[in-house]
């Protein structure tokens, strides 16, 4: 018998008026995989994203983690079942230090100020902060900001943790710096689901790929076959230019 999933969605649907922006997606995660989750501009990824952690209640569908039904749960109470997400455009507390922006997550999971000090001490540690950690948040660099955004949800103490594109507008040097930290989470037990248009990072990273298109899921298997399937293929068609122009928003 196939262990239990740790993440089941279920026929996910979520519309927005008229748009659909997720349409009957269903997919499971098994605990201790990468997942990566790829597709064009606008096919759904941060929405389902929104979705699996609260942010968004699916107009119909259900999320289900560790067995129990968690869809329309509001963000902390799923939070504190062990799912964690970060945002597509980073969002430091500028006015904090760095040690302080990762507390924001660790205070999830500790009261005293004490243990979730040292709590957050280690999560940026692991993260390689630790020389900024007295450092404010607007002071952070691109890349350092994407990587508080990870230690801020690492505080949190995940079973499941869920990037949204936290490798747009890196360096080939950072991008590898990137995976190699994906790959120090992944050793802490931690089972990752992955959006990314990078696809440099994310094929030889991830165990397996599932794939978005307008709201759809249109493939699902191992890299290389996704990186060969023709549906995959012309569904990014065109988005070459897409991802040059993203990356430059990006550095804004
Ligand atoms: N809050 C919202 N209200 C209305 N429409 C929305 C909302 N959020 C997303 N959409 C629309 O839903 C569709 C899916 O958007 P989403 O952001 O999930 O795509 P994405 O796959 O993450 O794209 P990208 O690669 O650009 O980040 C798009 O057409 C988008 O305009
Ligand atoms: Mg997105």
């Amino acid at each position: 018998m196939e262990a239990q999933p740790l993440l089941r969605v279920q026929g996910l649907t979520m519309k927005f008026g008229g748009l659909l922006a997720n349409h009957d997606v269903s997919f499971d995660i098994h605990p201790g995989e990468i997942v990566g989750l790829i597709g064009p501009n606008g096919a759904g990824k941060t929405t389902l994203f929104s979705c699996v952690s609260g942010f968004l209640r699916p107009t119909s569908g259900s999320v289900i983690f560790n067995g129990e039904d968690i869809t329309g749960l509001k963000p902390y109470e799923i939070c504190q079942r062990g799912i964690v997400r970060t945002f597509q455009i980073t969002q430091p507390l500028y006015e904090m230090t760095v040690l302080e922006n990762v507390m924001a997550g660790t205070y999830c999971r500790f009261r005293r100020p004490k243990d979730a000090r040292s709590e957050a001490l280690s999560v940026l540690k692991l993260t390689g902060l630790w020389d900024k950690r007295d450092r404010m948040g607007s002071e952070l660099t691109i890349p350092d900001r994407k990587r508080l955004e990870i230690a801020r949800a690492l505080g949190t103490q995940p079973k499941l943790l869920m990037l949204d594109e936290t490798m747009a507008g890196l360096t080939p040097t950072e991008i590898q710096q990137a995976v190699d930290l994906i790959r120090n989470i992944r050793a802490q037990g931690i089972t990752l689901l992955i959006i990314e248009h990078v696809m440099e990072a994310i094929m030889p990273v991830a165990d397996r790929i599932v794939v978005l298109d307008a709201g759809r899921l249109i493939a699902e298997g191992a890299p290389k076959d996704i990186a060969h399937d023709p549906k995959v293929i012309e569904a990014y068609l065109g988005e070459k230019r897409y991802v040059r122009r993203k990356k430059h928003q990006s550095q804004l």
